[in-house]
């Protein structure tokens, strides 16, 4: 699809623009991690949800929502199109009753991609729509395209018009639709917006992440029709309206195995609970081959280090497979290895911001297209590097956890948008951190 100056729309990269404080973490390398850490709820579970509230009319409830910027971002856009919506105490509460406006527009969306999730629900409430192009992120375009042909097989009429998608459709209409890719983003808008359709829609190829169940069966208890998530044929038969709901967040895969890995690495004992250990299989299949011991508990997992990891090779991969969001911390992991591990990300092929960030902490890294080649050495130093997205924080900080001596991470609004009091937790594991002001973001 191309705009009027020819360029390809769904290719068009924004820089994300951020009002907030530059600030930095400074760690105290060498620590042995021990202790018991609880995770929050899902982020990436909570922004579909949130945005499934549009189509009820009433006041629905999410509780244990993480107090993140992406949760804040997309509470803001909500409250723009019209419901009230209120955060607090770790509850999201949407009173979706009047929407007003059906216009989320550019300074929201190019914050965070997750706003665009918008567009179902509201064609699907609306008849219409207009949702700014997301943009692209620090690690390549992103396209949206698979969100657009979904909507279109359910009847949507769209135009791209300066930036903005412009949908409308009467009222859609259920259809078999195929994604050529398995999208998690284009997955969950296609859900949300096929509940209210006319007839049934058959979605093949989906994704089957937990966040998609999640989604799922918040939108079961609001009275949608779906079978099938979980699997890759998800089948919704549309209604002719949907009830406001109260439900309960799933843990952040993510953010439990990014302490996991923290416990593999920092020699020590870690526990970290209020998870779903059964969401973190690759991973716990993962730490299991580095030579940490690992212990799956009902709702928890303990994890007992090593101080120099086994060199292994991880291949990221569509849910049940190891997760993307997880790559950069393994290549953290693995860099203090013994021996050389071959990392390969085959959904996001450009996501490896933190390379460049871990060499200067003395990573041997070497890169080819999608794989990272890393040479473990036996210890890392501490230095000025500076947070390039959020997973890529990620990986920084636990790489400083192992270093000698004092790192300092700067730019870590990153950080924020999906790690809920993060110093906090790491000092309950030990650790010696602090957030400063670096109102140059440079401050070496
Ligand atoms: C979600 C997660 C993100 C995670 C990613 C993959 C949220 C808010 N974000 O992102 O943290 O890294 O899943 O697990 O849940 N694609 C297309 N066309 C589209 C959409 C996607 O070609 O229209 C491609 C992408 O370029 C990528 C692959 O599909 O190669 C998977 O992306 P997708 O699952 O859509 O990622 P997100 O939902 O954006």
């Amino acid at each position: 699809m191309k705009n009027p100056v020819g360029q390809n729309v769904l290719e068009i990269v924004a820089e994300p623009q951020t009002e907030l404080p530059v600030e930095k973490l400074i760690i105290q390398g060498g620590t042995r991690l021990n202790g018991t850490v609880s995770v929050g709820g899902a982020k990436n579970a909570a922004l579909p949800v949130m945005t499934s509230f549009l189509l009820a009319g009433g006041k629905s409830r999410l509780d244990r929502v993480p107090a993140l910027n992406d949760v804040k971002t997309l509470s803001e856009l909500l409250a723009l199109l019209g419901p009230e919506v209120d955060f607090t105490n770790g509850s999201v509460t949407i009173d979706a009753t009047n929407i007003t406006s059906h216009i989320a527009p550019y300074k929201l969306v190019s914050r965070m991609r997750a706003s665009f999730y918008v567009l179902g629900p509201l064609l699907a409430r609306l008849g219409r729509a207009k949702v700014s192009l997301p943009g692209g992120c620090a690690w390549g375009p992103r396209p949206v395209n698979l969100h657009l042909a979904g909507l279109e097989a359910l009847g949507a009429e769209i135009e791209i018009e300066h930036g903005y998608v412009v949908a409308k459709a009467k009222r859609l209409v259920g259809k078999p639709f195929h994604f050529d890719v398995s999208s998690v983003g284009a997955t969950a808008q296609l859900m949300m917006a096929a509940t209210l359709a006319k007839g049934t829609t058959v979605l093949t190829n989906s994704a089957c992440e937990p966040e998609i169940g999640a989604l799922a069966e918040c939108l079961r208890q609001m009275g949608a029709r779906i079978e099938g998530d979980g699997t890759r044929t998800v089948r919704i038969e549309g209604v002719d309206s949907l009830a406001p709901v109260t439900y309960e967040n799933i843990p952040d895969r993510i953010e439990a195995g990014t302490f996991l890995i923290a416990g593999a690495m920092g020699g020590g004992e870690v526990v970290v609970d209020h998870i779903r250990p059964d969401h973190l299989d690759a991973l716990t299949e993962m730490l299991t081959r580095v030579g940490a011991s690992v212990s799956v508990l009902e709702d928890a997992v303990l994890v007992k280090g090593v101080d120099r990891p086994k060199a292994v090779d991880v291949t990221t991969d569509i849910y049940p497979g190891y997760p993307t969001d997880l790559q950069a911390q393994a290549i953290a992991l693995l860099s203090i290895a013994d021996g050389t591990s071959r990392i390969t990300d085959t959904i996001y092929t450009d996501r490896f911001a933190h390379v460049p960030e871990l060499r200067r902490l003395g990573a041997d890294i070497e890169m080819t297209a999608n794989v990272a080649a890393v040479k473990g050495v036996p210890k890392l130093q501490g230095a000025y590097v500076r947070s390039k997205d959020l997973r890529a924080s990620a990986a920084l900080i636990l790489a400083a956890i192992v270093a000698e001596g004092e790192t300092h991470v700067t730019h870590i609004h990153h950080l924020d948008r999906g790690y809920e009091q993060i110093e906090d937790k790491l000092r309950g594991l030990g650790v010696t951190v602090e957030r400063m002001e670096d109102p140059n973001g440079e401050d070496a």
